[in-house]
């Protein structure tokens, strides 16, 4: 049985100030969650608020992304020794806004996600596809590609060390969410990926399902057989949004 988690991106949002509340309401609210796992993402400044705020509580953290690099000369990124040093659990990688406006290629998102494993951080590999690429049928061919830059390039085993978020670029920030049919089957399409190369692997590893994803559909999404939790935007911005879903989730641990 996969433990569903419930991740919070909070994308480019927020002040020390919201940080902190928003953890703190989260933090109070989590008391009745014991079965599903929550973390948070913020944006790296505020990474150094987690470590205070959290410590001893059952609430883990990560990062939006990770440097490809381990060290040196490389000015404006973190590293994901760095990340590790501020208790990161997880961190983001490939996210279709990176993949969009910092031009990620799967080789580069491929690297990014060995830099996590390397320093022992779970890695959440953003695989999903845009709008056209659905209406032309494309779908699986895209999110095969997504996800092949980490089976092919790196195995099985590195994807069983990480989490899967299956998020459609169209549902992203849009307020149009998959249906759960149409999440289920890319689910399934992945989950049976990674079988053809373990079965062990496909049964562990957690997918998730990001792209407005919010209290009123949570339930039926994560409800779906292959889907383990949601990456949550929009709605992890506000405490009791973000609460109702990992209640959700935690109806369905
Ligand atoms: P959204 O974002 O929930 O606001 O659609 C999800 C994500 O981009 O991770």
């Amino acid at each position: 049985m996969r433990q569903p988690l419930v991740a919070g991106n909070w994308k480019m949002n927020g002040s020390k100030a919201d940080a902190a509340d928003l953890l703190n309401s989260i933090k109070a609210g989590a008391a009745n969650i014991h079965k599903a796992e929550i973390a948070v993402c913020p944006p790296f400044p505020y990474l150094y608020k987690m470590e205070e705020l959290l410590a001893g509580t059952g609430i883990r953290w990560g990062s939006q992304d990770v440097s490809r690099e381990t060290n040196g000369a490389f000015t404006g990124q973190v590293s994901a020794v760095m990340l590790k040093d501020f208790g990161c659990t997880y961190a983001i990688i490939g996210h279709s806004e990176r993949r969009m406006f910092n031009a990620e290629t799967d080789a580069i998102v491929a690297k990014k996600y060995e830099q996590a494993l390397a320093s022992d951080l779970t890695p959440i590999l953003c695989v999903g596809e845009s709008l056209e690429e659905r209406e032309h049928g494309r779908t699986e061919e895209v999110v095969a590609r997504h996800l092949d830059a980490v089976l092919e390039g790196l195995g099985a085993e590195a994807i069983g060390r990480g989490v899967i978020a299956y998020e459609p670029v169209w549902a992203i920030g849009t307020g149009v969410t998959a249906t759960p049919e149409q999440a289920q089957e890319v689910h399934a399409f992945l989950r049976q990926r990674i079988r053809a190369k373990s079965q062990p692997q496909a049964d562990a590893v957690r997918i998730l399902y990001g792209g407005s994803m919010k209290p009123v559909n949570a339930m039926e999404l994560i409800g779906q057989a292959d889907i383990d939790g949601g990456l949550i935007g929009g709605a992890a911005l506000k405490a009791s949004d973000f609460l109702a879903i990992c209640a959700a989730a935690e109806a369905n641990a």
